[in-house]
Parts: C-alpha cells; sequence; structure tokens
C-alpha cells in the first residue's frame, strides 16, 4: 500500500465445494478457495492490513491466532463481520518467526466454522529465520501441514458429535491441508514440516512409523534455542510444532499419529481419542536428493518471560461447565492485567478429561508441569498448551506492547481450544490497561 507501507491481504470467506472423495462433492467454506485459505506471510516488523470480506450468509469473524496485536484486531467474538460486511484490521508485525494460524472465533459457532473450513496458516519471518540454515523454501522443502479429522456422510461432512463425545467431534479420518491419503514427493534431503493441529477436538501424537527422531525446532511462537530430537510430539487443538525430518532416496517415510497416555481411565481415553491412530501424511523421497545443511545447533535467542519478574498470580480451574465456576459470559471482564507487567498463572485441570489451555495475544513460558521443569517441547514460546486431567501448570507471561495495547473496554480471550468446549463454557476474558 502506498499511504502507510503497510502489506495488504485479501481474505474472501465464502461458501464453495470439494471433491475430497473422486466424483463425490462436498459442501464447505474457506477463505478465498474452497476450503481452508491462503498462507499468509509477513516480516517482523512490517505492517499488515486485512482485508477481510464475509460472504456467508452468517456472521463470523477472524481470529489471528498467537499474534501479538492490539485486543479490537483480535479477531475474537468482540469482532464480528456481519454477512455482506468488510473488516479491516491493521497491526504492526512484533514478534519473533513463527508459524502462526487464522480462524473464525464466533461465540458458540467456532466449531462449525472452522469444521467447514476456515482456517488457515500465517507465517512470520524475521531477520535470524531467514539466515538460518533451516529448510526454508515454502512447498519445496519447508512445508506447511495442516491436519483435521473429518468425517463424511454420504456427500456432505457429518459433524456429529456421537455418543459419549464429551470432548466434542472426532473424525474417524484425517487430512493434510484438505486432502485425504496424502503423500508428497520430497526432493531434498532435510524437510521442514510445519504442523498445525486445526482439528477442533482431536490430539495427536505424532511421530514416524519407523520410529526415526526428528529434530524439533519451534513451537507455537517461534524457534526455540536449541533444536530438541525427539521421535513423538504431542499437539493439542491450536498447537504447533516446526520439525526437521531427515530423508535417505527413494524411501517413504510415514507420519503417523499414535495412540497416547494421559486420558484417565481407558473409558476416557478411548472416548476421546486416545487409542486412536492415524497415517497422518506420507513422504516419498526421490531417488536423488539434494543435500541439506546440517541444522544449526544454535537457533536463536529465545524470547520469553521470566517468572521471577511477574508482579501477581492468578489461578484457572478448567472444568468443562466454567473456568474457575464461571461460564463465558461476553458482558463480563474476569481478569484486568496491567499493561508492561509479567503475571504467573497457574492452570489445573482436575476435570476427568482433557483439556487444553490458549491465552490471546501472548507467547508465554511453561515454568512447571506438575512442579517438574518442562519437556523439551514445552520449553519454547508457547500460546497453547495441553493438560490432560490431573495435570497443572505454571506459566508466566508478559503483557507488552505501546500504548495501543492498553483497551479497557475491549477483551483478549482466554479458553479451552477444544472448540466444542469454547463454545460452550469454557472461555473467560482479559482486559489489558
Ligand atoms: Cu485459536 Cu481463541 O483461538
Ligand atoms: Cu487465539
Ligand atoms: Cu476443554
Amino acid at each position: 500500500d502506498e499511504k502507510d507501507g503497510a502489506r495488504v491481504f485479501d481474505l474472501r470467506m465464502r461458501e464453495g465445494e470439494k471433491e475430497f472423495r473422486p466424483g463425490r462433492r462436498t459442501a464447505t467454506w474457506g477463505f478465498d478457495g474452497d476450503f481452508l485459505g491462503p498462507t499468509l506471510r509477513a516480516e517482523r516488523g512490517e505492517k499488515v492490513r486485512v482485508r477481510v470480506r464475509n460472504e456467508l450468509d452468517e456472521a463470523s469473524s477472524v481470529h489471528w491466532h498467537g499474534m501479538h496485536l492490539p485486543a479490537r484486531m483480535d479477531g475474537g467474538p468482540h469482532q464480528m463481520i456481519e454477512p455482506g460486511a468488510e473488516w479491516t484490521p491493521r497491526w504492526t508485525v512484533d514478534q519473533p518467526a513463527a508459524t502462526l494460524w487464522y480462524h473464525p472465533h464466533p461465540h458458540g459457532r467456532t466449531e462449525r466454522h472452522v469444521q467447514r473450513g476456515l482456517a488457515g496458516m500465517f507465517l512470520v519471518d524475521d531477520e535470524r529465520s531467514e539466515r538460518l540454515a533451516l529448510p526454508r523454501t515454502y512447498g519445496v522443502d519447508d512445508l506447511p501441514v495442516i491436519v483435521q479429522d473429518v468425517k463424511f456422510d454420504g456427500a456432505g461432512f457429518d459433524h456429529g458429535h456421537g455418543l459419549m463425545r464429551s470432548v466434542g467431534f472426532l473424525g474417524d479420518r484425517t487430512m493434510v491441508n484438505g486432502t485425504l491419503d496424502p503423500y508428497r514427493v520430497v526432493r531434498d534431503e532435510r524437510v521442514r514440516l510445519r504442523l498445525l493441529n486445526a482439528s477442533t477436538a482431536r490430539t495427536y501424537a505424532f511421530g514416524f512409523a519407523d520410529g526415526r527422531d526428528v529434530a524439533l525446532v519451534g513451537t507455537d511462537g517461534g524457534l526455540l534455542e536449541r533444536p530438541a530430537t525427539l521421535d513423538r510430539i504431542r499437539l493439542s487443538p491450536g498447537e504447533r510444532a516446526e520439525i526437521v525430518v531427515r530423508m535417505a532416496p527413494g524411501e517413504r517415510a510415514v507420519l503417523r499419529s499414535f495412540p497416547q497416555d494421559g486420558y484417565g481411565d481407558a473409558w476416557q481415553r478411548r472416548f476421546a481419542g486416545g487409542d486412536d491412530s492415524f497415517d497422518v501424511l506420507q513422504l516419498r523421497a526421490a531417488d536423488r536428493l539434494r543435500p541439506s545443511p546440517a541444522i544449526p545447533s544454535r537457533l536463536g535467542e529465545l524470547e520469553l518471560p521470566d517468572a521471577r519478574d511477574a508482579v501477581r498470580g492468578r489461578d484457572f480451574e478448567l472444568r468443562m461447565s466454567g473456568i474457575n465456576g464461571r461460564a463465558m459470559d461476553m458482558g463480563r471482564i474476569d481478569e484486568t492485567v496491567t499493561r508492561g507487567t509479567t503475571e504467573v498463572w497457574t492452570v489445573r485441570n482436575d476435570n476427568g478429561m482433557p483439556h487444553n489451555f490458549h491465552v490471546h495475544d501472548v507467547q508465554f513460558r511453561v515454568v512447571e508441569v506438575d512442579g517438574e521443569a518442562p519437556p523439551p517441547e514445552l520449553r519454547g514460546r508457547k500460546d497453547t498448551v495441553f493438560l490432560p486431567s490431573g495435570t497443572t501448570m505454571r506459566l508466566a507471561l508478559r503483557f507488552d506492547g505501546g500504548p495501543e495495547f492498553a483497551d479497557p473496554e475491549v477483551p483478549f480471550m482466554y479458553h479451552c481450544h477444544l472448540l466444542y468446549h469454547e463454545d460452550g463454557a469454557m472461555m473467560g476474558q482479559f482486559v489489558v490497561v
């Protein structure tokens, strides 16, 4: 844009149709296209402006999940876009390189809007990320991997929750980037996968079928200080991980989601999907691979708040009936935080079923999980964390930003990102003043 030098994006929310299965067309929603949305990309320090047009016949919103920005640009349930209307949020990208995403956030209807296909990635780059010897050619050796579970009913989607589904909708198969049975031909020795769990309720325990290690290089809000070697990484709805996989010429490697522990009793585990296993994505290596540089042993400086700077603590008890015993109320501000301060939030799930916890506006540090230092996958910048029943986490959050971040009128949200729970009672509102 000439006037303010902003990078401008156009997003049209519209109805569509997609042939997920040969010969059968399914009614969908998408941003611009028929299903999901374009990958948006901007650099740290850049001004962005998004023109969002709602061409659906119901009101919705677009939330920038993981983005640090003023509350009135956040796209939560207070920034609804009526059918036929346009909304133009603008902000300056002021955070490290990361894999973020966007999706609707209409109160009570988020699960359905996301399931129909409204979701996309928003990548942030910075000077460091553009110099690092990590795979970074988008669509070549740096691949978005948006994972969703689905179920079909005849020609359409089946969004039903089924019997005993206290976590919400669980599909019986998975898609990557809106494709069933996905595979990808790989021509480089190392490939970066930007994993996004865009499912509404399902938690995945990702790993390769042959048990190979991968290098975890990034979490929700950016790159780690050093890569961590892992063979499994669990992502609950809304969480992201950047992993680098090493391929051998001619081989096939299957990214799988494995059965998981941590769901309470066997009954809960079964009905929350913890027993399920899916082949998520097959990587097919070409017979000759371009060599990739070794992964740097140091990725950079982690920008994370320090719990010792905290000026106050807050407690959050996760229950399906509401957080801290209160059901979400659009007209009630639950917490007021002071701009420029650090807080420690203690989040506890003793509800007998899995939940997770997402906070808008910030990337936080996981200080402790059940009194212990966090595992490698929780040592980076996070905006969403998984809490199986019986888990307590301490998080350090810093509410930074210029004067435009102080707004006593417009709240940010914190909530369970199992969207059925979010749509129900499990969300609260905080203002930064
Ligand atoms: Cu990804 Cu409040 O949401
Ligand atoms: Cu969010
Ligand atoms: Cu929940």
